[in-house]
Parts: structure tokens; sequence; C-alpha cells
């Protein structure tokens, strides 16, 4: 689509300008987080797939600090952000299996969030597991080669741990 193009030439572009302002570390990533945000109103999966390439650094990284800070998010998500790769690589080893148990598991689509607040399901650009795929990340978390099973089981795993800590 032309229109993410052109962000995304932007938005390599203030990314880069930011990198040879701040520096090129990991110190430099919460700095051009915020600056995205403010600049476009998001952090899609889209923007940290640059920020990453730009920084050299692993796109999980990106993810796991933008899952912490919950400032950078624009709409409310629930307590397990689940991101499933839709990239090649990942499309070829099963997404689509995976992406449909996930669905039926939580009852939402994609982009939309639980009504209990748990859950918010997203796609996500290579997180670079690509020889490992499907990958999915709950929060920080990376999963692979995930099927349909484990993917009810990762689901079931989340709500086990937010009943324990409900207590
Ligand atoms: S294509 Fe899915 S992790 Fe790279």
């Amino acid at each position: 689509m032309a229109t993410t193009t052109l962000k995304q030439e932007q938005l390599r572009t203030d990314v880069e300008a930011l990198v040879e302002k701040l520096g090129p570390g990991r110190s430099s990533l919460i700095p051009i987080l915020t600056d995205v945000k403010r600049r476009f109103h998001e952090v899609d999966s889209e923007s940290m797939q640059t920020i990453a390439d730009v920084l050299d650094i692993h796109p999980v990284e990106v993810y796991s600090v933008a899952s912490f800070y919950a400032f950078l998010h624009g709409a409310p998500e629930g307590q397990f952000v689940i991101r499933l790769c839709g990239t090649l690589s990942c499309d070829f080893a099963g997404k689509d299996a995976v992406a449909d148990a996930l669905k039926n598991e939580l009852g939402v689509g994609f982009d939309e969030s639980t009504d209990d607040g748990l859950f918010t399901l997203e796609w996500a650009s290579c997180v670079g597991m690509c020889d490992q795929g499907p990958a999915l990340l709950v929060n920080d978390q990376v999963h692979t080669r995930v099927t349909p099973e484990t993917a009810r089981e990762i689901v079931a795993a989340c709500r086990a741990a937010a009943a324990a800590e409900e207590g």
C-alpha cells in the first residue's frame, strides 16, 4: 500500500536521523520508540521491525521494550499480547493454522482484545526466528515451531498464570 510505504520510508529516515543524534547503542531504543509514538501516534510491528533493522538489534528486543513500557501503546492492551509472525518463512511453516487456532481459542480476531482484558492478538513482522517458524511472542517471550495444539497450550498457560496471580 502506498501510504504504508511512505510511512515506512519516513519512519526509516526519522529513525536513522535519531540514531545519528543519539548513537547506535541500545540506550537509544527508548528515546526512539518514544519519538516514533509521538510522530506516528502508534508503534506498530512494522515500525518495530524498522527500528530493529536500523539499530541492528534483534526485533524481539524492540518488542520486549515496547511491551514493557505501556505508554508506547496507543490502544489498551490485554495482559498477554500475543504477536504471531505473519512474514514469509512463518507463512510457509504453517502460520495460518496457528492463527485459526488462536482466533478460535480466544474468540477474537487479530488486532482485537478479549473482553476479560487478558489477551490481545496481533500480527508481527519477522521476529528473527525464521528457521524455527511458526514463531510467536507472548509479551517478550518467544515461542517457536508453534502448532495449533501448542498455541492452545500457550493460551491455557497464560490463563493459568493469570488465575494464579489472582490467587
Ligand atoms: S519469518 Fe517469522 S520469524 Fe522470521
